[in-house]
């Protein structure tokens, strides 16, 4: 039994993001109101493997590594892999597996052409016997339960063709972004398409688990998607930024400014700290989320963009 049977429903899950869900950015939102699951941010599998068996690195030095830290306390954790090659998820997986994770997720969803040129993200929805083999030799691989996070189609939506076999697989859980790869993240999520899943679940296999994903901004409205659509859980990503009291109940108004800035300098100083370090500007999406909706914010905001350093940002924040 894995830690996916144990979650009471209806239940809140942190999205994968690149560069934005690392180590550093989970601690923030542990200390205000834990999601019922942590996901890392994709990490390639081709990467991974590449990086420590031939350049012969080691992994204290392999970047990609820091991408699959495990702060305190954060736990159950998801390490998402991305990789169109069975041997690379068999590799993957028995790293992570190693790591002190407690899930596996792979990546069907990422509509980044780079990605895509690879065979991975989206592309899976058109090559679902890639697909199938990829879970395969994830399950395989350990002990940890595999979970698959998709859209709802490619060009267009394709449940009753993409699903089953999924279902087929038997993944301990299916994410479904309720977009389809054209929609980009441009259209509303559509929550009604979670009601054909549910049915298609219930139908081929009950036991996998179905999180909805796209536009949660908060629990409240979650709850009311659940309920209306059937799946188990949600899954929040963008809804975090400038909120991670999100899982705390907590909409972004609720929080007065100071606090929100306060966050921003907690996360600033947790962000250096993350070894290899990656670009300061890599925080510009949180300054904007957090330095929103106040008189003076976009005087501020201009201010902090220029910071290059968390001293930096702080000392701006002191004095504006
Ligand atoms: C900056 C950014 C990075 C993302 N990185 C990933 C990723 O690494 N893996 C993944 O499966 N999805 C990734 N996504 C997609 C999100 O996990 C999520 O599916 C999408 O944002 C829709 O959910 P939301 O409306 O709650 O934000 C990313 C999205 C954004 C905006």
């Amino acid at each position: 039994m894995s830690f996916w049977q144990g979650l009471k429903k209806p239940f809140f899950v942190m999205a994968p993001m690149a560069d934005v869900t690392d180590v550093a950015f989970r601690a923030l939102v542990l200390k205000r109101g834990t999601p019922d699951v942590f996901w890392t941010e994709f990490v390639s599998a081709d990467g991974l493997y590449h990086t420590r068996e031939i350049q012969k690195m080691p992994d204290s030095e392999n970047p990609l590594m820091r991408d699959l830290a495990i702060g305190e306390g954060q736990h159950p954790i998801i390490a998402q892999i991305f990789s169109s090659k069975p041997e690379m998820i068999t590799y993957a997986v028995k790293l992570v597996a190693g790591l002190g994770f407690d899930g596996v997720d792979l990546n069907m969803g990422c509509p980044d052409r780079s990605i895509e040129k690879q065979g991975c993200g989206s592309a899976m929805i058109r090559t679902p016997e890639v697909a199938r083999a990829v879970i395969r030799a994830a399950k395989a691989a350990s002990s940890l339960p595999v979970s698959v996070k998709t859209r709802v189609g490619y060009n267009k939506e394709s449940l009753d063709e993409w699903l089953p076999m999924l279902l087929e697989e038997a993944p301990a859980a299916i994410t479904l972004h309720l977009r389809t790869r054209k929609e980009m993240s441009l259209v509303p999520a559509n929550w009604e398409l979670m009601k054909k899943a549910v049915a298609l679940r219930d139908r081929l296999n009950p036991d996998v688990l179905l999180i909805g994903n796209g536009d949660v901004t908060s629990i409240e409205q979650g709850k009311r998607l659940i309920a209306e659509n059937g799946c188990e859980g949600a899954m929040i990503g963008r809804g975090m930024f400038g909120n991670p009291w999100v899982f705390a109940g907590r909409k972004p108004e609720d929080t007065p400014l100071s606090e929100k800035l306060a966050a921003l300098i907690e996360l600033a100083h947790g962000f250096e700290r993350l070894s290899p370090p990656k670009n300061f500007a890599v925080l510009k999406k949180h300054i904007k989320a957090f330095a929103t909706g106040f008189d003076g914010a976009a005087h501020l905001r201009a201010q902090l963009m220029e910071a290059e350093s968390a001293d930096e940002l702080e000392e701006i924040i002191a004095t504006p």
